[in-house]
């Protein structure tokens, strides 16, 4: 089994990336399954329903959320029906949607499982705790797993990494937009990396106008932050390959197409 997953989505510049490339990466990597984190894909703030589909359309299986699952109001009337969208599962009991969806890839089923770590981010439940509800529930069906966890920070990552080692397939960090080069397999065949990166603006910082972030940095006033439009994109993402009788990892690799750094078909 071949998963594809492609860093968090940034505003158009991100989506017209994913178009563009996503095509290209399957005829190259031949990846069974694709997950895309989604969860700055409108305008950087959360995701609608016609974004959700175009995702879809385009080529994906899963698409995972993170701290700006709300953000987006229309989300509350749409995300029960999204069958393949998934939110952190430790979001507080009573939040719509799920954190954990299975994908059967030609009778070979995979569970995706979204969490979101506690450092520096919004309140939620403990996300090792519901890991391990999660995976034994998971187990029951398949040993085929694999963990978007939304982080901001690299400790709490590789804690989460470690926690997990042996029990999933793989654990691919979200949320910092700047993709890490620690990616490996862990000693019991976890596939890991702590952040895969952004698929939006390449000129910008972690997607947003840099001239409105080094303003507030300078000044210390609140400024708006837009998305960058114009200007160079870039894609990121983590290519993982598991061997499906036990579900270890057996090869991974990160995507990284920007100017610096171009495709190769
Ligand atoms: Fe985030």
């Amino acid at each position: 089994m071949k998963i594809l997953f492609i860093g968090d989505v940034v505003g158009s510049p991100g989506r017209d990336m994913v178009q563009e490339y996503l095509p290209k990466l399957k005829e190259k990597h031949r990846p069974n399954l694709t997950i895309i984190n989604g969860e700055n894909a409108a305008s950087g703030k959360g995701i609608t329903e016609k974004i959700y589909k175009q995702f879809l359309e385009w080529g994906a299986q899963v698409i995972t959320m993170g701290n700006h699952t709300w953000d987006k109001k229309e989300i509350f009337d749409f995300i029960d029906d999204a069958k393949y969208m998934i939110r952190p599962a430790n979001f507080p009991e009573g939040n719509p949607g799920k954190g954990l969806v299975f994908v059967n890839i030609n009778g070979t089923e995979v569970a995706v499982i979204n969490l979101q770590g506690r450092t520096f981010l919004p309140a939620s439940d403990d996300p090792f705790r519901k890991a391990d509800e999660l995976i034994k529930e998971a187990k029951k069906r398949t040993n085929i797993i694999f963990v978007d966890f939304h982080g901001e920070a690299t400790s709490e990552k590789q804690a989460m990494g470690w926690y997990v080692d042996g029990r999933v397939s793989a654990v691919v960090g979200t949320h910092t937009h700047t993709q890490t080069a620690d990616e490996r397999i862990l000693p019991e065949g976890t596939a890991y990396i702590s952040d895969a990166g952004m698929t939006g603006p390449y000129d910008g910082i972690l997607g947003v106008e840099k001239e409105a972030v080094m303003k507030r940095f300078l000044t210390s006033m609140p400024v708006r932050f837009e998305i960058t439009k114009k200007g160079r994109t870039q894609l990121n993402g983590f290519l993982v390959t598991i061997e499906n009788s036990n579900g270890k990892a057996t090869k991974v690799e990160r995507i990284l197409i920007n100017d610096d750094h171009p495709f190769f078909g």
